[in-house]
């Protein structure tokens, strides 16, 4: 039917209708906050390009996660800086790293918050990249053995989830078997399946210290310009085992985020990365948004594209407002 017969206006008229027909709901259960966690006692270090988020130290991290559950915080994922980094980023591995440490802390605690360890190299190697260096380059097939044990060794540290965001080809196979060969069977592997070779990374390489120290990560994140490329590495990982896929980031990637959920009907993670944030930190400290309004419309519109779940550092601040 044309106008004048429809109006689709008339259902706009009502705050009741309009609540009848919204199509897309944010609610609690949605939403992940990232964390950073370092060593000492009492740390509690602002990071400067990422207003309101800090790196802590065990015990800080504690009480923060207990401030968040308190909220209706469900989910957490967790991002270690290591006392000391090394070549091929082993100290990931150990059964006393940081994530490690900090994962039995807040299980001890609280039991039921959920949490997910991303599992890469890049904070923990010297050289700052996401895995073992052999001429000049990331080699892919060795790091697949130090992310299969940085995997286990969470794994029996006792987190809920685990998240490979290095891109190495293979890689959600390798570390599927490893935690198999583990007995590790029901442990799920959310993928950072389409992971661009972003600038909005920038305050994250602040945050977890570990900005690469030469060259870029262009040799094996995405090329920002490809979509077909993001469906491969997609379905990739759903043959190697991915529980959920992800597409990272999130704003400039909607179009990603509705293809991955139209052509494979998978559970679908958006990462709302740091440079997206601290946009809307730093034009709302300006006056020049309404931060509260353009939060919600932005994860709403996350969502509304086709992710059923989203990481976002904006999850404290917007707990309040669902
Ligand atoms: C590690 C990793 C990065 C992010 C999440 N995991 C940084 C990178 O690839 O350089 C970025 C998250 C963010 O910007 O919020 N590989």
């Amino acid at each position: 039917m044309a106008f004048p017969i429809t109006r689709l206006r008339r259902l706009r008229q009502n705050e009741v209708t309009r609540n009848m027909i919204r199509e897309t709901r944010l609610t609690k259960d949605d939403l992940i906050m990232p964390l950073f966690v370092r060593p000492g006692k009492g740390v509690q270090n602002p990071i400067k390009s990422m207003p309101g988020n800090y790196q802590l130290s065990v015990d800080m991290l504690v009480e923060k996660c207990k401030e968040l559950h308190g909220l209706g915080v469900q989910s957490i994922l967790l991002f270690g800086i290591p006392e000391h980094k090394d070549e091929h980023g082993l100290v990931a591995c150990q059964d006393n790293g940081i994530v490690q440490q900090a994962t039995r802390a807040i299980k001890k605690a609280l039991p039921d918050l959920f949490v997910i360890a991303d599992v890469c190299n890049c904070e923990y190697t010297t050289h700052g990249h996401c895995g073992t260096i052999i001429d000049g380059d990331v080699d892919n097939d060795s790091t697949l053995i130090t992310l299969g044990k940085q995997s286990v060794s969470l794994a029996q540290a006792g987190v809920d989830m685990i998240a490979p965001s290095d891109m190495m080809d293979g890689r959600v196979g390798s570390i599927r078997k490893a935690l198999d060969d583990n007995k590790f069977t029901n442990m799920p592997i959310m993928a950072y399946s389409a992971k661009y070779a972003s600038a909005f990374y920038g305050p994250f390489r602040d945050a977890a210290e570990s900005a690469p120290q030469f060259g870029n990560r262009a040799t094996y994140q995405m090329d920002p310009a490809n979509s077909n490329e993001a469906m491969r590495e997609v379905q990739q990982d759903i043959i190697e085992g991915a529980d959920i896929v992800m597409v990272k980031p999130a704003l400039s990637y909607l179009d990603i985020i509705n293809r991955v959920k139209t052509e494979f009907n998978m559970p679908v993670c958006a990462y709302n990365v740091s440079g997206e944030f601290s946009m809307v930190k730093a034009a709302a400290a300006n006056g020049w948004v309404d931060e509260e309004r353009i939060t919600l419309e932005i994860l709403t519109s996350i969502k509304r594209a086709g992710a059923d779940m989203i990481i976002s550092y904006h999850t404290q601040d917007v707990m309040g407002l669902l």
